[in-house]
């Protein structure tokens, strides 16, 4: 007699059970043997891992770096300078006791935009305006190849601030909310001061230089003192919420009444300037890449004076020493 074949629908239910012996046993232990297999090389010849946002990831890893002991984080001459640079040195400083005591909400994901209520206290804010004074001159623009005063692009002064406590604190508040990140640096610390009709036309704070020398990371856009009308931070490529509750801090179809048609007309998300308060955003995607969202400006002042506070950190991607370094 022939062998009795299988039911083909007992056939079928071998393969049903056959679906999580593969997805629980045989994937996940191909993917430990071998883990090149469903990791390809990214567009950069790396091979770190699977990044979510873009299938691939810059080689040493841009965000994950805590298990990568081979990263080596030179620094290039500029970022050493500390006329540019605050380098973590071992100056003792004391912060005021609300440290810390700042409320965060998440206005994006990506790129990350993160509003700061009280990112300053008053006293804070009071202090660096004050000793910002008698120190500004006016501000420049940078193309990437040089530096020039121009007022069509840029019309505001700025004020290079001295490393004293509160700026200390500030830095280091900085760093703490960023995960006290490796390879990053912030940059020496400038108050802005728009007068009426102050203002700089859409720009990005990144270069898109990451790989030859770092970038502009991320930046905090503080208002230190706003007694004035306009001078808010308008992103023209980022979206409004639907929540009201945020228009505390973005301008509304309410705040838009009495102003003029150009300001009406704005497209994207203008943020109110307010003293005390913070924008945080990310420019680069872990690849390096600069958002095209955080185009932005700073409205014209229509009437007071505005005094801003930029927080930039600089990122240096890390090198791997090569096997014949190693000591
Ligand atoms: C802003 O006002 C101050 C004080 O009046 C003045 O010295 C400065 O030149 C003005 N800045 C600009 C960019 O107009």
């Amino acid at each position: 007699m022939a062998p009795t074949l299988p039911k083909a629908t007992t056939v079928l239910s071998w393969f049903f059970y056959l679906i999580p012996v593969y997805l629980f046993l045989l994937a996940p232990l191909s993917q430990f043997l071998f883990p090149e297999w469903g990791n390809p090389r990214n567009e950069l010849g790396g091979k770190g891992g699977y990044d979510y946002n873009h299938g691939y990831n810059y080689e040493d890893g841009f965000d994950n770096d805590d298990d990568n002991d081979e990263a080596v984080y030179e620094t290039p001459l500029h970022l050493t300078d500390d006329r540019f640079i605050s380098p973590e040195d071992d100056v003792p400083f004391t912060c005021p006791e609300q440290e810390g005591r700042y409320k965060v909400h998440i206005f994006s994901r990506v790129p990350l935009v993160i509003y700061i209520e009280g990112f300053l206290g008053e006293e804070e804010a009071d202090h660096l305006v004050r000793v910002s004074e008698g120190k500004y001159a006016p501000s420049i623009i940078y193309d990437g190849i040089s530096e020039r005063v121009d007022p069509s692009v840029r019309r505001s002064d700025r004020a290079l601030l001295d490393r004293d406590d509160a700026v200390r604190c500030l830095e280091e508040r900085a760093r703490s909310f960023q995960g006290w990140r490796r390879g990053l640096y912030i940059e020496r610390m400038w108050a802005q001061r728009y007068n009426v009709s102050g203002h700089y036309q859409n720009h990005y704070d990144w270069t898109g230089n990451l790989h030859a020398g770092g970038d502009r990371v991320s930046t905090f856009m503080v208002y230190l003192q706003a007694d004035c009308t306009g001078g808010g931070t308008n992103f023209p490529r980022m979206k409004m919420p639907r929540e009201k509750k945020w228009c505390r801090f973005l301008e509304c179809d309410e705040d838009k009444k009495g102003q003029d048609q150009a300001t009406k007309q704005l497209e994207g998300v203008t943020f109110k300037p307010i003293k005390g308060n913070a924008i945080f955003w990310e420019n680069l995607r872990a690849d390096g890449t600069g958002y095209p969202e955080t185009w932005h400006a700073a409205l014209p002042v229509t009437s007071g004076s505005k005094v801003g506070l930029n927080i930039w950190s600089w990122y240096q991607p890390p090198r791997k020493t090569k096997g014949k370094d190693r000591g």
